[in-house]
Order: structure tokens, then C-alpha cells, then sequence
């Protein structure tokens, strides 16, 4: 099936309001000016610009997601934000089990599954997230690792439409090194072929490389058979850069 790209800015924790804003409206403009293109174009801004940003370019088509959401609708659960709480602030799409989150919070897949499984109660589209570490990858267990984090990642009710998957290898993140085409392809057809059995419509679900994609080497990322658009961190924060990356789909 035809699986349109998706271009999907994680802003992490950057971006005063000011800032935000310019980027979302920016990047809006580009996409109202572009007219038809090929991609879908996604901005995942910290917690305290959500609201704002969804309200700045609502009626367009720049999408806007959260960063991570609690398993629970609501409760005594200080710091965390619900999967109601990003649809209620404008929100479409969550990104969950980031390696960050994983790494920095303890995340593992049972609670990212947990979480996917909110997103989709609350009408979101879950952006599942995984990727072998470097000590992985060396050790030949690269392709087990990703699995075995799709295979326990997807909650039950997972489809093509609520689910989308992001290989980010974990040594590719904010380092400047990306995988090569080559190691990409093999990771992305072994997740395709994982899903199968486990989500609705296995052939249709997008799967977004992430690590270190820039202007200059997402044309060859996103033509590899596959990748079905890109996870961007750094990048995505120069509407430059974000809009070099869509373009090149
Ligand atoms: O979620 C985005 C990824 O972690 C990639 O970050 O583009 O800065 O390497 P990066």
C-alpha cells in the first residue's frame, strides 16, 4: 500500500514561547504556501508550548503532538500529563518510549505498550519508539533488540491508523553519526516484518527513521524501502533545516 511520509519534529525540552511560536507559524506558512506535497508534517513541542502552538496554527495542515503521556486519564500522578489532557490542548499524535524516556525514566516496553494503549483510548496516534543501543549493535543484537521492543511495545488495538514506529538507534541520536542506508534497510524491513501478526494492517503502518537526519542525507534515508518518513530532534528546531528534510520526500 501506498504509505504516505510523515515528517515528525520532537522538539525535546527546547523552545521558549516566542521561539515556538515562530517555528510552528513558520513552518505552517511553508506548508499552506507548498500547497500539495507529499508528506504529512507533524511538531511534537515541550508540555508548556502545546496549547499555544495547536491554537497558532490550527486550520492548517501542520500537525501537533505531545512527548510522552501517563498511562492514567487523570489522578494524584504530579508532573505527568494524560493522553486526554494533549487531545484537550490540540494535540493528534504522541510520541512514546522515546530512548530517552527509556533510558533517563526507566520506560520499558510493558509501560510503553500501557501508554500507547492511553494515546489510542484518547483518540491519538501513538509514535512507538525503539533502537539498540551501540553496545547492542556491536554485540550483533541489533535486530533482536528492535524486535523484541516492537513485539512488546504494541498494545492490543493497534493499527495502521492509531500506530506509527520509530526506529531511532540509540547511538544515532543527537551524535551526528546516522545509520547507514544499508543497516537502516535491514532494521525497517525486520520491523515490517515483526508487525506482522501484531497490528492491524502491518503493511500500511509508517515506520520513521530517526538519529542525526539533517538536509543532507534524508533524500537517501527516505528512499530507502521502508522508511516511511523521519523522527527529527535537532534538526526540527531550524524551520530550514525541518523543511530541507520534508522536501526531500
Ligand atoms: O526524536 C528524535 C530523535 O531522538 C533524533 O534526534 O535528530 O537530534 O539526532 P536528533
Amino acid at each position: 500500500p501506498e504509505r504516505r511520509k510523515l515528517i515528525a519534529g520532537n522538539w525535546k525540552m527546547n523552545g521558549l514561547h516566542a521561539a515556538g511560536l515562530e517555528l510552528a507559524t513558520d513552518l505552517s506558512k511553508r506548508l499552506a504556501a507548498a500547497g500539495t506535497v507529499g508528506f504529512d508534517m507533524l511538531v511534537c513541542p515541550p508540555a508548556t508550548l502545546i496549547h499555544p502552538v495547536a491554537q497558532a496554527v490550527a486550520g492548517t495542515p501542520l500537525a501537533v503532538g505531545g512527548q510522552d503521556c501517563h498511562v492514567k486519564p487523570s489522578g494524584a500522578h504530579t508532573g505527568d500529563i494524560s493522553a486526554a489532557m494533549l487531545v484537550d490542548a490540540g494535540c493528534a499524535f504522541v510520541i512514546v518510549g522515546h530512548s530517552e524516556r527509556r533510558q533517563n525514566h526507566g520506560e520499558d516496553d510493558a509501560l510503553v505498550a500501557a501508554k500507547a494503549a492511553a494515546a489510542h483510548a484518547a483518540g491519538l496516534i501513538a509514535i512507538i519508539c525503539v533502537g539498540e543501543t551501540l553496545e547492542q549493535r556491536e554485540a550483533g543484537q541489533a535486530l533482536d533488540v528492535v524486535a523484541s521492543q516492537v513485539a512488546g511495545s504494541i498494545p492490543s488495538r493497534a493499527d495502521a491508523a492509531n500506530t506509527v514506529i520509530a526506529y531511532e538507534p540509540v547511538w544515532a541520536i543527537g551524535t551526528g553519526k546516522t545509520a547507514t542506508s544499508a543497516d537502516v534497510a535491514e532494521v525497517h524491513a525486520h520491523v515490517r516484518a515483526t508487525l506482522a501478526g501484531r497490528i492491524g494492517d502491518p503493511d500500511a503502518v509508517r515506520i520513521l527513521y530517526g538519529g542525526s537526519v539533517k538536509p543532507s542525507n534524508a533524500a537517501e534515508l527516505m528512499a530507502v524501502d521502508h522508511v516511511d518518513g523521519a523522527l527529527v530532534g535537532g534538526a526540527s528546531l531550524i524551520a530550514d533545516d525541518f523543511w530541507g528534510i520534508a522536501e526531500t520526500c
